[in-house]
């Protein structure tokens, strides 16, 4: 803004300059007289003064004095009538050959503005200043103070109590964030561990009793005198006893691997269908042994994206424990549908049969580990065959459906997700 009533002065000087040059001193004398009447008030300042410093022509009646010069302008200061206090000016002269002339400009109200700006600056960046280091400070806290909170539920979990949980303010920040990711996981593992507990116990306490019987078959086999084909019978049953453990060792290994879903890897297209025929064709001369009618219904062109030996197992399980509950002259049926179901493709496996089938409150017992019902203890088994299904089901993210056959059983594996494929003939 000085700059600008600078240059205005400038160009007014070197106006007047010319009109010097053309109109002579009386010429020039007319005009400043003309222009400081013009100035009634005081903005700008215009003063003719001869070589001895008598004012000729002006609305100042005198050179001001307590002149600051910097390079070729000056600054000044005036008590005006009217004002209250000084003003502030910003001139310039030229020395004429017959006097000189000065032009100023009112200046103060733009200096005002100028200390108000600084001193508006001055104190905003002194208060943001103030604020940043107190909110800094605050934040810090608070930060410190959450992460402390979560350290210290760590540890406390570290430490063995490992039920603890992090605590969750409901604010939605990424400390709350954290903190719940971080209780899920402990929750997960908590459950993983609950289960891995789950089935050590299990393991300890079903094969106890199989174990002690071979001990006491192997003792009572190695007695003195004993006749040798008792200890041949014994032996066989202790094999066969033996054979009894390796299945279970095998389908707790099957159950461990679909859950654990390290096969995912290794999946492919698996046809439903074909599955569900060869599973018949393996069952078929059992289920004529037991005089039970299977039965096959099959859909053609149903894959889904799985891992094949563990449907087929799981497939298997769900067969044999049909034949295997449905009392003679009973009827199972092995079938692969594709449906709708609310506008999307489904695709299912179904083994249904109607043998005794399995009361509504007992179906979800029946998926764990080592369960069997009580009328079947006398039947062969130990309680994993169903197990195995639903790990497999989870592992494929499919359904497991328990219902009723009216009578007898109907489970069904549903899968959300089979894989389009071109209709047969197309
Ligand atoms: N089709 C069915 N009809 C009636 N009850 C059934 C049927 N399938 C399973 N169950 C009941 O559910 C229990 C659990 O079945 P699961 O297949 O897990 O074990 P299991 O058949 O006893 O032994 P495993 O399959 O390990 O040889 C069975 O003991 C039985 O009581
Ligand atoms: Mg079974």
């Amino acid at each position: 803004m000085e700059r600008q009533t600078e240059e205005t002065i400038e160009a007014e000087l070197t106006g007047l300059r010319e009109q010097y040059r053309d109109l002579g001193i009386f010429g020039l004398e007319r005009i400043i007289a003309q222009r400081a009447a013009e100035e009634k008030h005081l903005a700008s300042i215009y003063l003719l003064i001869d070589k001895r410093g008598v004012p000729i022509a002006g609305n100042l009646p005198a050179w001001p004095t307590d002149v600051e010069t910097v390079s070729n302008r000056f600054r000044f200061s005036l008590d005006l009538p009217g004002s209250s206090g000084p003003r502030r000016f910003l001139g310039r002269s030229v020395e004429l050959d017959q006097g000189f002339l000065l032009v100023a400009r009112d200046i103060e109200d733009k200096l005002r503005t100028q200390t108000l700006l600084v001193n508006a600056i001055a104190l905003g960046s002194g208060l943001m200043l103030v604020f940043g280091v107190i909110g800094g400070f605050v934040m810090s806290r608070w930060m410190l103070t959450r992460i402390e909170s979560i350290n210290r539920a760590t540890g406390q979990i570290m430490a063995g109590d490992l039920g603890r949980r992090i605590a969750v303010d409901g604010s939605g920040d990424e400390f709350d964030e954290l903190a719940t990711n971080l209780n899920a996981m402990l929750e997960r593992i908590e459950r993983l561990l609950a289960g891995m507990r789950e089935v050590t116990d299990n393991i300890a306490h079903d094969l106890r009793t199989p174990l002690t019987r071979l001990r006491s078959r192997l003792e009572v086999a190695l007695m003195k005198d004993i006749d040798p084909s008792r200890t041949r019978q014994l032996l066989e049953e202790t094999a066969s006893d033996a054979e009894g453990l390796i299945a279970t060792f095998n389908a707790l290994m099957n159950i461990a691997r679909a859950e654990a879903g390290e096969q995912r890897a290794s999946w492919e297209l698996v046809d439903l269908g074909e599955l569900v025929q060869d599973i018949f064709d393996l069952y078929e001369p059992l289920a004529e042994e037991r005089d039970i009618g299977l039965a096959l219904e099959n859909a053609a062109g149903i894959t889904v994206a799985g891992n094949r030996q563990m449907l087929a197992q799981a497939l298997a399980n769900l067969t044999d424990n049909a034949i295997k509950y449905t009392p003679e002259g009973g009827h199972v049926t092995l079938a692969a549908a594709q449906t709708r179901e609310q506008a999307r493709r489904i695709a299912r496996i179904t083994v249904s049969d109607d043998g005794p089938g399995i009361p509504p409150e007992m179906r979800q017992k029946a998926l764990e580990r080592f369960v069997r019902l009580e009328p079947e203890r006398h039947t062969p088994g130990n309680g994993l065959g169903l197990s195995l299904v639903s790990a497999v089901a989870k592992l494929h993210d499919a359904r497991l459906e328990l219902a009723d056959n009216e009578p007898g059983l109907r489970v069904s594996l549903v899968f959300e997700r089979p894989v389009e494929t071109a209709p047969p003939g197309a």
